[in-house]
């Protein structure tokens, strides 16, 4: 019988080549939101991906990022982003992906992230290890932030509510830089197989988070709330990290709050 590796990872692949044949044509933007934009590319990669999924298991629930998914009782939930990094899409900037994360009663069980760019494919099996093109990877051994090269993200709505912007000064401040990729699956991806030591975004949906953190988890990393919480889908703070720098981004992240709170903006 077909897993639901092998049947994620046949949706991530074919939904890379829509997105690859929609990157060769002139882009048609609709507004979501003020800056939050879609094109046909999500909406035709989620529809390939949705009917990939409901042909294999029709009794699974389905969260997809642009409507397409449908609720049910079964414990098992797919979390489906047909694009991730749909600003870089439009704007013909090369940073894209497909994520697709399965959870089985509140626990990821399998995940798989596509670039189809670059021709990286990322995958997770709860329990046996995250791979990069069927080959094994861990997150960086490097045990100090002031070595570190990290990664965030900032949303596209209500972007001046985000207190994002504090947290990117301190960290660069305090590290050998921070990137912003504008792709929160391959910011995950990229820290499970050691590009990046950390990466800290706020309020990022199921779609955006369940194969990354599954390949974090599963590369040797560690996903939490700011605060050390365990992650779950849909919390408004991640912290991903390769576990050696993560109680020094706790402390960041603290002292950030702490002075934000204040009204003690920059520092
Ligand atoms: C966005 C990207 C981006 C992150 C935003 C997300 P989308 O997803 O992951 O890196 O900073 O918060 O909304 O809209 O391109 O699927
Ligand atoms: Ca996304
Ligand atoms: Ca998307």
């Amino acid at each position: 019988m077909i897993s639901f590796l092998e049947v994620a990872i046949d949706a991530a692949r074919e939904a890379g080549g829509i997105l690859l044949q929609e990157f060769d044509r002139p882009v048609k933007i609709s507004y979501k939101g003020e800056v939050d934009i879609v094109t046909q590319a999500d909406k035709r990669s989620e529809q390939a991906i949705v009917a990939r999924l409901r042909a294999h298991f029709p009794k699974h629930a389905i969260v997809a990022e642009e409507g397409g998914g449908s609720e049910s009782d079964s414990p098992f939930r797919w979390h489906v982003d047909p694009l991730d990094g749909t600003t870089n899409f439009a704007h013909g900037y090369p940073c894209f992906a497909v994520s697709i994360g399965l959870e089985e009663a509140g626990e990821l069980i399998a995940g798989v992230v596509n670039n189809p760019v670059s021709g990286e494919l990322f995958t997770a099996v709860k329990g046996e290890g995250a791979y990069l093109n069927q080959k094994k990877i861990h997150v960086s051994p490097i045990e100090k932030l002031s070595t570190s090269l990290l990664v965030t993200g900032f949303p596209s709505v209500k972007r001046s509510k985000n207190p994002n912007i504090y947290y990117y000064w301190d960290f660069t401040l305090r590290s050998h830089g921070v990137r912003r990729d504008g792709s929160a699956a391959l910011d995950l991806a990229s820290v499970a197989c050691g590009r990046f030591e950390g990466f800290w975004e706020f309020g990022l949906h199921s779609w955006d988070t369940a194969a990354g953190v599954l390949l974090v988890r599963e590369a040797g990393g560690t996903v939490t709330q700011f605060d050390g919480q365990p992650y779950r889908l849909g919390d408004r703070e991640l912290l991903a990290s390769n576990g050696q720098v993560h109680s020094e981004m706790q402390s960041v992240a603290a002292s950030v709050a702490e002075r934000t709170a204040s009204g003690a903006a920059l520092p």
